[in-house]
Formats: structure tokens, C-alpha cells, sequence
């Protein structure tokens, strides 16, 4: 598994990850292109068997990040590729000496829930129907070690 930079020709395989989590907000080519005008935002592409695997999208907002995006392809889930991405995350936050990582998640995401709790984030809040009117969103937050 390689983690690194993503590029313009990995926003179609972007896109076709999101279409297979049906109901989880995609950014599409369009969005991932908009980030590349945002000097704080980073995306990430995890590569595995010469494709892509997965991808993340943060901003630095020192300091604090603001994890925006995550998501991994159905032929890969359960194989590390999310945690890899999120080790990555760490290291830039630690590097760039942001002491928090925020994301907001919806409160029938159980996958991404246990996800995030095995890596040390804790809810600190919640946004009452924050998608599409209906759902919760749950804020969580980790403290980055060492910062
Ligand atoms: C959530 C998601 C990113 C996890 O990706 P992944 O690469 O499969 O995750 P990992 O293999 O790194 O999993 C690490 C741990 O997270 C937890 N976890 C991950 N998926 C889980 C699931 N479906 N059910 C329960 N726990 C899960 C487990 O503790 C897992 O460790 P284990 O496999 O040893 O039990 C993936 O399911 C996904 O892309 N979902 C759709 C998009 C999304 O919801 N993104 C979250 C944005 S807020």
C-alpha cells in the first residue's frame, strides 16, 4: 500500500470509489479539481495493486485539521487501507504543529464510527440534522501526539 499526493488523472477513480458508498456526500471530479485552488487543502491517494484504493481530503487550518473526506473502494475495505490514510493525516498534522484533528461524521455511519474510535477520536459534539435535514451529524475530535 502506497500513500501519496493525489493526482488530476486519480479523480475519475475518486469519483467511482464515492458511487460505490451510495448516500455518502461525493465530492465528484469537479470538487476534488476545486481543492487543488485551496492552498490548505491536501489530498491523499492510497494506491494498491496499481490502482486506487482510497483517498482522504484535509485542510491544514493550523491548529487545527479539518479531515473533510475519506473514503476506500468496496475491493479493498477491511485491509488497512483507511488506517494507512489516516497515519498519513497524523503525520502531516504533526509536521505542520496542529495539535487537532476535527471531522464530522453522520450518526448511522457505524464503519466510520468504530473506525475512528480505534484510532483515538473522541465525540465532542453533535450537529442536530446535519445531512439532508434528517441525520446527525457527530463531531469528533483526536488529539495528535506529541504536538
Ligand atoms: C469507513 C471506511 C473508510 C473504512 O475503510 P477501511 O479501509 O475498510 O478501514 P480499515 O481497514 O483501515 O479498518 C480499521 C478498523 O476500523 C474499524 N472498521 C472499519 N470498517 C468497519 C466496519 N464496516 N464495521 C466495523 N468496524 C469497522 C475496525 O476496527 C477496523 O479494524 P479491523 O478490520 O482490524 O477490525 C470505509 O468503510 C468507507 O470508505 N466507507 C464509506 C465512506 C465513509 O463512510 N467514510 C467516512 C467518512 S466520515
Amino acid at each position: 500500500m502506497l500513500i501519496r499526493r493525489a493526482k488530476k488523472e486519480d479523480y475519475p477513480a475518486f469519483a467511482a470509489i464515492e458511487a460505490e458508498h451510495p448516500g455518502y456526500p461525493a465530492w465528484g471530479v469537479k470538487g476534488f479539481e476545486a481543492e487543488e485552488n485551496n492552498r490548505n487543502s491536501v489530498t491523499l491517494a492510497a494506491e494498491a495493486d496499481g490502482r486506487a484504493a482510497g483517498f482522504i481530503n484535509f485542510w491544514i487550518l493550523r491548529p487545527q485539521v479539518q479531515l473533510n473526506t475519506l473514503a476506500v473502494g468496496k475491493a479493498f475495505l477491511r485491509r488497512g487501507t483507511a488506517t494507512a490514510l489516516i497515519g498519513k493525516l497524523l503525520e502531516y498534522a504533526a509536521k505542520s504543529l496542529c495539535r487537532e484533528i476535527d471531522l464530522e461524521v453522520n450518526e448511522h455511519n457505524a464503519a466510520a464510527i468504530a473506525l475512528y474510535q480505534r484510532h483515538g477520536f473522541a465525540v465532542v459534539g453533535k450537529r442536530p440534522k446535519f445531512y439532508n435535514n434528517t441525520d446527525d451529524a457527530l463531531l469528533l475530535r483526536k488529539t495528535v501526539p506529541g504536538v
